[in-house]
């Protein structure tokens, strides 16, 4: 039966009519239980979830809408490896990149954790190598700076990581930078380039399929510069100079990588699911090998609750159908990403790739166009920046906008230095206090103030706008783990209800072909001009004339 039409489905919207009406104010008056009630608490993360617009009934209705969609079997499927990538007839097991050495999952007939494993061993090889100074350059010198080629889901879950990850430098011997390059038109390695010394800088590059264009031109210029900088031949180059991180070798030997400098992941792994794989090869350089499996270990520890907990009590079950709810019955279509700490700056970037390239479809598993409205836009940014940005459009706009607020609760607390660790203590206290201070009034509006007096109406806030608070208790690499895995799981849930799959990405691909054509036609060929429209010829006509200046 179609999802909409389904009892559970008619008994939601039903149920929203009663809440439409409601206000949060009322819903917080009428339970005053409803914080205890709706507070979750998994290791390092808790999560409030009281200040979204749901009574006890709404998780029971959401409950039942998932059991109908039989969400707990559809879990089982992804943990065991069944093809639930369906339209590429593959597995998605980026959970089994964490489980621990001694567990094992069969698929056709091969255990993954023996390979996963192998592969993190070389991976610790390499970084070892690296941290000890024994990987050295065309000239003999010690490798210093790595420079992250990748796009995407090749890119953006490192970057985030090691900027979440900043407090935890590696205490190697051999201190290394790392850097990270994504942009095709060239403009963060031009800026690389300028201040690197070729003789000591590495070149990671980091593409599952390896055909990526953006990351094998940033490849190509890398490999002419060293070149061009050294004089010394290619084979060499690439010997000393270049690591490759895919799930395609013989693209990467084709390239020139070596055996030794290839690290593997595989098909089963989707790009944006990769970081946990040898994708974040540039996260153990940067925080060390042991942490990186401490953040292993932290998403493994979300994945054995989402695979255990009974759907009412398992957290990113629940985080996913609230979801639903504000999307399917509340009709909000905008979800903002509010990190409260500047470590966290890359997280809205790495959550907008992982909800939207997932969850951003039309077409069910079926065949068929979903009457139904799937992923929002999801946006963000360090919430106190976005303070003095977007949030006006939150508190005052006509949009209805559901939001996440993340922070840790502890910070600064075995900083180095103990006079240090007090005042920018305080600058964290600071930043939590606007961090709660804002679900306040979101929800609230001007009922959240104390002595409120006669506000004039441009100043009111209306509040019922929804959101999330996910507090860390620190932001280490275990609770990192945890709240990423939260996210993907999330995310899995809502394409189970959606009936969509979030684990390939259709959308992106005529992007590619087109951008072919248009290059052809940039470089003067005119074979596909005849089927461009008369903008994109005009376009393309000023382009080349200004180039001619
Ligand atoms: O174009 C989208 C995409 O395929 C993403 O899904 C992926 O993360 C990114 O490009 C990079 O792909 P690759 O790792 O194969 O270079």
């Amino acid at each position: 039966m179609d999802l909409t039409q389904s009892a559970e489905w008619q008994s939601l919207k039903e149920h929203s009519t009663t809440i439409e009406k409601s206000h949060l104010n009322d819903l917080f008056r009428d339970d005053p239980a409803r914080q205890e009630r709706f507070t979750f608490r998994n290791q390092d993360l808790h999560i409030d979830f009281s200040k979204q617009r749901i009574v006890a009934d709404t998780l029971g209705l959401l409950t039942d809408l998932a059991r109908a969609n039989n969400l707990e079997g559809r879990i089982e499927d992804l943990f065991s490896g069944k093809k639930v990538n369906s339209f590429e007839s593959r597995p998605a097991l980026h959970s089994a990149l964490r489980l621990p050495n001694y567990r094992s999952l069969d698929v056709d007939g091969n255990d993954v954790v023996i390979d996963i494993h192998a592969q993190l061993s070389k991976m610790e090889r390499l970084v070892e190598r690296l941290h000890s100074a024994q990987a050295r350059g065309y000239s003999g010198r010690p490798i210093r700076n790595v420079v992250h080629i990748g796009v995407g889901g090749s890119d953006l879950g490192p970057l985030m990581t090691n900027r979440a990850l900043c407090d935890y430098p590696c205490p190697a011997s051999h201190p290394l930078e790392v850097f990270f390059v994504s942009s095709m038109d060239g403009s963060q390695l031009s800026l690389l380039l300028r201040k690197l010394e070729p003789s000591e800088t590495l070149f990671v590059i980091a593409s599952k399929s390896f055909t990526t264009l953006d990351t094998l031109a940033n490849a190509e210029t890398a490999k002419d510069w060293i070149m061009e900088r050294s004089n010394v031949e290619e084979r060499m180059i690439l010997q000393h100079h270049f690591v490759g991180i895919s799930a395609n070798p013989d693209k990467m030997t084709r390239f020139g990588i070596r055996e030794d400098n290839q690290l593997l992941f595989w098909d089963w792994v989707g790009g944006r699911y990769s970081m946990w794989s040898c994708i974040g090869f540039p996260i153990a350089l940067q925080i060390g090998m042991h942490r990186f499996r401490d953040l292993l270990a932290g998403a493994h520890c979300m994945d054995e609750h989402f695979r255990s907990a009974p759907l009412e009590s398992n957290i990113p079950v629940l985080m996913a159908l609230i979801g639903i709810w504000n999307i399917n019955f509340l009709d909000i279509h905008a979800h903002a990403v509010l990190p409260y700490d500047g470590r966290l700056a890359r997280l809205p970037a790495y959550l907008e790739q992982l909800e939207m390239e997932s969850n951003g479809k039309h077409t069910t598993l079926d065949l068929k166009n979903v009457d139904y409205s799937t992923c929002p836009i999801i946006w963000g940014e360090i919430g106190p920046n976005a303070q003095h940005a977007f949030y006006q459009l939150l508190h005052q706009g006509t949009e209805k906008v559901m939001c996440d607020f993340i922070a840790p609760a502890r910070r600064y607390n075995d900083f180095d230095d103990q006079k240090g660790s007090e005042i920018l203590r305080k600058q964290h206290i600071l930043a939590l206090s606007n961090c709660f201070a804002q679900s306040r009034i979101l929800a609230f509006g001007d009922h959240a103030i104390s002595n409120k007096g006669e506000v004039p109406f441009y100043k009111r806030y209306h509040g019922n706008q929804p959101s999330t608070t996910i507090l860390l208790d620190e932001l280490t690499p275990f609770a990192l783990g945890q709240l990423i895995s939260l996210y993907e799981h999330k995310v899995f849930t809502q394409s189970v209800i959606w009936n969509i799959n979030p684990f390939d990405q259709w959308g992106v691909e005529l992007g590619k072909v087109m951008a072919n054509e248009t290059l052809a036609a940039l470089n003067g060929d005119t074979t596909h001009s005849e089927q461009m429209d008369t903008s994109t010829l005009a376009l393309i006509k000023q382009t080349l004339e200004l180039q001619d200046v």
